[in-house]
């Protein structure tokens, strides 16, 4: 497969006062397209600031972010903004739904946002019936024209992670997209995620649950900002072989103290 990502010497530095704290430090990661690259590791150890500095959120103070053959690391922010919306899917760790926006409206909001498809009313009426059946699917059917604050945590994260991939990017980044939820929806959820890798979007997933994890294709272990392990699962990507592969997954991780 071909790369689609590559991270080489990512530092992003945090100061207090004149103590300097790298949250993520001299991080190396390449991603080929269609992979399902797991991110683990304590509480702590910059997870989400990798995630943050690969979706270009927040700004690197050394190293380089390429996508194919885009230096998307050293792009202006006008062109980065549109990069992502047309390349990225993103669910935050903290919901970041628009309080103003109602569920429906901040779900269709990528597809608004992207020209390619701001489209006349066929298209549009293409757009409500995926975005209703996917509602359908997640169980918020019913709370499609609620706001953010009338909504469960579960409620508002299984929002935001169809707006993340309502659009199909490339690339899906998910900051413990199932934190909040309860076992069967975390099923739901990964299982929708499992399809979409398999269509061909790539993912790269931060979680902390050990059944989330087994799910991917590699695991990537970050400790104190660095690179601290990696796991390729071995055996098919079958159902059957979850239980083999959560051994291996807990073996891996308390090699590392996890
Ligand atoms: N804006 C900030 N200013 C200063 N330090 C920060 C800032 N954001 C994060 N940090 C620090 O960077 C480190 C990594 O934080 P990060 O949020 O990436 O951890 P994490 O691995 O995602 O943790 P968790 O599993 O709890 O979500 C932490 O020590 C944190 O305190
Ligand atoms: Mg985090």
């Amino acid at each position: 497969m071909a790369r689609l990502l590559e991270v080489r010497g990512l530092t992003k530095k945090y100061y207090a006062g004149t103590t300097e704290s790298r949250a993520v430090n001299n991080i190396n990661l390449e991603v080929d397209e269609e992979e399902f690259v797991i991110i683990m590791g304590a509480s702590g150890s910059g997870k989400t600031s990798l995630l943050h500095l690969i979706a270009g959120i927040d700004d690197f103070d050394e190293g380089r972010i390429h996508y194919k053959n885009t230096d998307y690391g050293n792009m202006g922010e006008k062109a980065k903004t549109i990069f992502r919306r047309t390349n990225l899917g993103i669910v935050f760790q903290q919901h970041c739904l628009i309080p103003d926006l109602t569920v429906y409206e901040n779900i269709m909001l990528p597809m608004m946002l992207d020209r390619r498809k701001r489209a006349g009313r066929k298209e549009k009426a293409v757009m409500k019936e995926t975005i209703l059946k996917l509602c359908e699917r997640f169980g918020l059917e019913e709370h499609i024209g609620k706001y953010p604050s009338q909504l469960s945590g579960g409620q508002q994260q299984r929002a935001a992670v169809l707006r993340a991939i309502v659009n199909t990017p490339p690339l899906l980044l998910c900051d413990e997209p199932t934190g909040n939820l309860n076992s069967a929806q975390t099923d739901i959820v990964m299982r929708l995620l499992s399809i979409l890798n398999k269509n061909g979007q790539t993912i790269i997933l931060v979680t902390h649950d050990i059944k989330v994890a087994v799910r991917g294709k590699r695991v990537v272990f970050i400790k104190d900002g660095s690179i601290g392990g990696e796991l390729i699962f071995s055996g098919m990507y079958m159902k059957e072989d979850s239980q083999k592969r959560e051994e291996e997954l807990m073996e891996f991780l308390q090699k590392r103290n996890w």
